[in-house]
């Protein structure tokens, strides 16, 4: 291999240091796909980076705190010295900030959110993936092939919306929205770009009473990521599946 570039394909996952994202990551790598895990806190990801390591993955671990345009772009510069391409991104950071302060148990009432708590995660679950794809896009327009993975939510359905937690809601409709318009403006470049909802998955944030395994949720990531050139792009999908926007 020459330096700085790799000749297998190369994946990034956001929050890749517990959940769904590590999950991800260990998956794609056992694809033989160079991985490269990215975490806000640099212990926790050279600790996930030491695991998927010793589990014979090829991973690199790279900080990234996706609402900081400085350090989204020092990920880009990590990528053209160290790798040379980027075939796979999986926007998988996220946040559910709207339980915090609930006067139930229910999630906050779109009466009582703060503008802090929808700025907040709008800042992650949106401009996340916003600037990722800014600064990645480029690199996969030249080289004609991308995959784009929005780790979306189906409480962010506009056709089954529901009242509560009107932040991750809102932003979880929003970065569909994004998914859209980045597949409109990458026709032809054979960059796929898409929605999915892993479902409600036992992690940190989904909880224990959730109903799905990580691998479960995990699945519809995976499919989404590794499509072949003549598979969907502006969808939205669960388990593979279109599921409504
Ligand atoms: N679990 C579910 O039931 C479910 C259902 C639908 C959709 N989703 C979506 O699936 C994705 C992963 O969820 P999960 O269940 O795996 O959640 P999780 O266990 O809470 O993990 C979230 C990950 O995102 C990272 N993160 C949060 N804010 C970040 C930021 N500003 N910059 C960089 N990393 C950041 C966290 O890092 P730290 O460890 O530093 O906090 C963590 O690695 C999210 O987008 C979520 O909305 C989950």
């Amino acid at each position: 291999m020459l330096s700085g570039k790799s000749d297998k394909p190369v994946a990034v996952v956001t929050g890749a240091n517990r959940g769904l994202g590590l999950e991800t990551a260990r998956q794609l790598a056992k694809r033989d796909i160079r991985v490269i895990i990215t975490s806000r806190n640099a212990g926790k990801g050279e600790v996930a980076m030491e695991k998927l390591l010793a589990e014979g993955l090829d991973i690199l671990f790279q900080p990234l705190e996706v609402t900081s345009e400085s350090s989204v772009a020092e990920l880009g510069a990590f990528i053209h010295s160290r790798c040379g391409r980027v075939d796979i991104l999986v926007n998988n950071a996220g946040v559910f900030l709207d339980i915090h302060g609930a006067e139930d148990a229910g999630g906050a009432s779109v009466f009582n959110v703060s503008l802090e708590t929808l700025t907040a995660t709008l800042k992650t679950n949106l401009y996340g993936p916003l600037l990722l794809a800014q600064e990645l896009t480029p690199l996969m327009k030249q080289q004609h092939y991308g995959r784009i993975v929005n780790v979306s939510s189906g409480m962010g359905q506009l056709s089954g919306m529901e009242g509560k937690s009107p932040a991750y809601r809102i932003s979880k409709t929003a970065l569909n929205a994004l998914t859209r318009i980045l597949a409109a403006e990458t026709q032809g470049y054979n960059i796929l770009v898409n929605s999915i909802c892993p479902g409600w998955v036992r992690t940190d944030m989904g909880g224990p009473q959730a109903e799905r395994t990580v691998d479960q949720g995990v699945a519809g990531i995976i499919w989404a990521a590794t499509l072949p050139d003549d598979g969907p792009t502006g969808g939205f999908f669960r388990d593979g599946q279109p599921i409504p926007w």
